[in-house]
């Protein structure tokens, strides 16, 4: 340890007051403090924290003005386009997935505050029959999807799964995934790699100690996957693989589509190197971004970035005239992400948080404020739509009830929970159900209301029915990846639930409390 050293670059910068208390520490607290500072470029942070100051100012400050909608020549949607067109997006997709050329990447190194557990969100279990957790569900749409791919043309690709995990997250998944044999998956195609930290700053720019021992560090937000990219050498082994696409999203969807070969047929169709996928945005103030041009770069702006007046402006059709909603699932080749990583992820600009962060006082005293008292900084992954341009972006929107139920927060905050992901997807496979000719009955044997099998809910919950009221149903997707391939076991069956389909190891599907007619 060059303790002198470190001690003046600090000083250099306005932060030794972090070793104010390094006397009276133990060697191996030692140890940890000297190596986490070590870890912290100070000149760099002096910088960001410059910049940090320049954005909050610019938060205040309305961009009405500069907004446009995304033209409508990049934009599909997946119900206003032909069955046949659909057809072959999804024809497209699944060769590119049987050649070997379409990876996920996955979007994990959050702290998932909100919904308050100690562990990664992904290990979550939001109560399905199945007992399922977000990790097993996504691994084996994996595999379905690989087994799709090739039904339809023949031959086997696999798909490689990128997980990136921050400092928190990395060891309890790497563990999950070895307790559960990956889920399948050969461990080879299942690559973690860890984001950067960035310290938080008080609101006059220093170092903050939670403890004695310990500088406050988080995620460097998950833009930080540009900077991971390149340092942990993904690039480099998605270049080995020969990916060309990469489709990478968020671990809270319980209903994402793994490499859905949909959204990745029209972004190859388009020309697009880099796409977003949408849902329609339900009312003006609901919290979500929205993907359009700013000052004729594309990008997602925040609903408190724009006023009430510009959120509410409709189209003569009625719809919103900005209401492409982002859910955080995003295409891009390999090109432009090398391309991002290697020139452009120093241009992306930190977004700034003020949080209220643990620290301790100059006593040694801790304290958990109650007012935010700290800066966060961090980079977004959808950023990088910046670099996009007219030639070479797309945006597909989706069915919300089809495809989106997020997990953010715990059972009371009412929304986006435990309890409304399981109903959206208990009533996305109870619709599958209906749709390949089964009818599903109560346990007391009454019938559901037809409504059941509309997906014309907002809420994931159906249309104004009672989750209570949603059938408890859940198809493996091992059976099925969107509904395909049921008829065989569903057409003019009637299904008493809870009503749970697997795969059994003969290869046969196996329903519990299934009740022919
Ligand atoms: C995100 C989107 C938001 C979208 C919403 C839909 C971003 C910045 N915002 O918001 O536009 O409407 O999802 O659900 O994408 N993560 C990291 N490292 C970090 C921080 C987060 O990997 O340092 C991961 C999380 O584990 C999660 C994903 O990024 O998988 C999204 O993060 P979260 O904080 O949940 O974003 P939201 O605010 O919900």
């Amino acid at each position: 340890m060059d303790i002198s050293s470190l001690k003046s670059q600090l000083s250099e910068h306005g932060q030794e007051h972090v070793l104010k208390f390094w006397d009276s520490l133990t060697e191996a607290q030692k140890q940890t403090l000297y190596k986490e500072l070590s870890s912290i470029n100070v000149a760099q942070v002096g910088e960001y924290f410059k910049n940090a100051q320049a954005t909050l100012q610019a938060a205040s400050e309305k961009i009405d003005d500069l907004l446009e909608p995304v033209p409508k020549e990049l934009c599909g949607s997946v119900t206003r386009t032909s069955v046949d067109t659909l057809q072959k997006y999804e024809t497209e997709g699944l060769k590119q997935i049987s050649n070997g050329k379409v990876a996920m990447l996955l979007l994990a190194g959050g702290q998932g505050t909100r919904l308050g557990v100690s562990y990664p969100k992904g290990m979550y279990n939001v109560g399905l029959p199945s007992g399922k957790t977000l990790y097993q569900l996504q691994a084996e749409r994996i595999l379905a999807v690989e087994k799709l791919a090739e039904k339809a043309t023949g031959s086997k690709g696999v798909i490689p799964w990128y997980i990136m995990t921050s400092e928190h997250t990395k060891e309890p998944t790497e563990d999950f995934f070895s307790k559960h044999n990956h889920f399948g998956l050969k461990p080879e195609n299942v690559m973690l790699f860890e984001q950067n930290q960035l310290p938080a700053l008080t609101l006059e720019g220093k170092l903050i100690l939670t403890n004695k021992a310990k500088v406050a560090l988080s995620p460097d937000g998950n833009g930080g996957l540009y900077k991971a990219l390149k340092s942990s050498n993904v690039l480099k082994d998605l270049e080995h693989r020969g990916i060309e696409f990469i489709h990478v999203y968020c671990v809270d969807n319980i209903l994402v589509k793994m490499a859905d070969p949909v959204f990745i047929g029209f972004c190859i169709q388009k020309g697009a190197n880099c796409g977003a996928k949408v849902v329609e945005k339900s009312f003006p103030t609901e919290a979500v971004g929205v993907v359009c041009k700013v000052d004729g770069q594309y990008q997602v702006v925040e609903y408190s970035e724009i006023t009430q007046k510009t959120a509410e402006k409709r189209n003569p059709d009625g719809r919103l005239t900005f209401n492409a909603g982002n859910i955080c699932n995003h295409f891009f080749t390999l090109d432009f992400l090398r391309d991002v990583s290697l020139n452009h992820e120093h241009e992306l600009k930190h977004h700034v948080a003020k949080k209220k962060i643990p620290y301790v006082d100059d006593d040694g005293t801790e304290h958990k404020p109650s007012k935010p008292n700290g800066i966060k900084m961090e980079k977004f992954v959808f950023d990088v739509f910046q670099f996009a341009t007219d030639s070479n972006f797309a945006v597909w929107e989706v069915i919300r009830e089809d495809e989106f139920s997020p997990l953010k927060n715990a059972d009371e905050a009412g929304k986006d929970t435990p309890t409304t992901c399981r109903t959206a997807l208990c009533s996305l496979h109870s619709r599958y159900l209906s749709a390949a000719g089964a009818k599903l009955l109560r346990a007391d044997g009454s019938p559901y209301p037809d409504s059941l099998s509309q997906p014309n809910g907002t809420d994931g919950t159906g249309d104004g029915n009672s989750p209570n009221d949603i059938p408890i149903c859940e198809i493996s997707p091992l059976v099925s990846y969107a509904g395909e391939g049921l008829e065989s076991v569903a057409k003019d069956q009637t299904f008493t639930t809870p009503v749970m389909l697997e795969l059994s190891s003969d290869g046969s599907v196996n329903t519990s409390q299934p009740k022919s007619t």
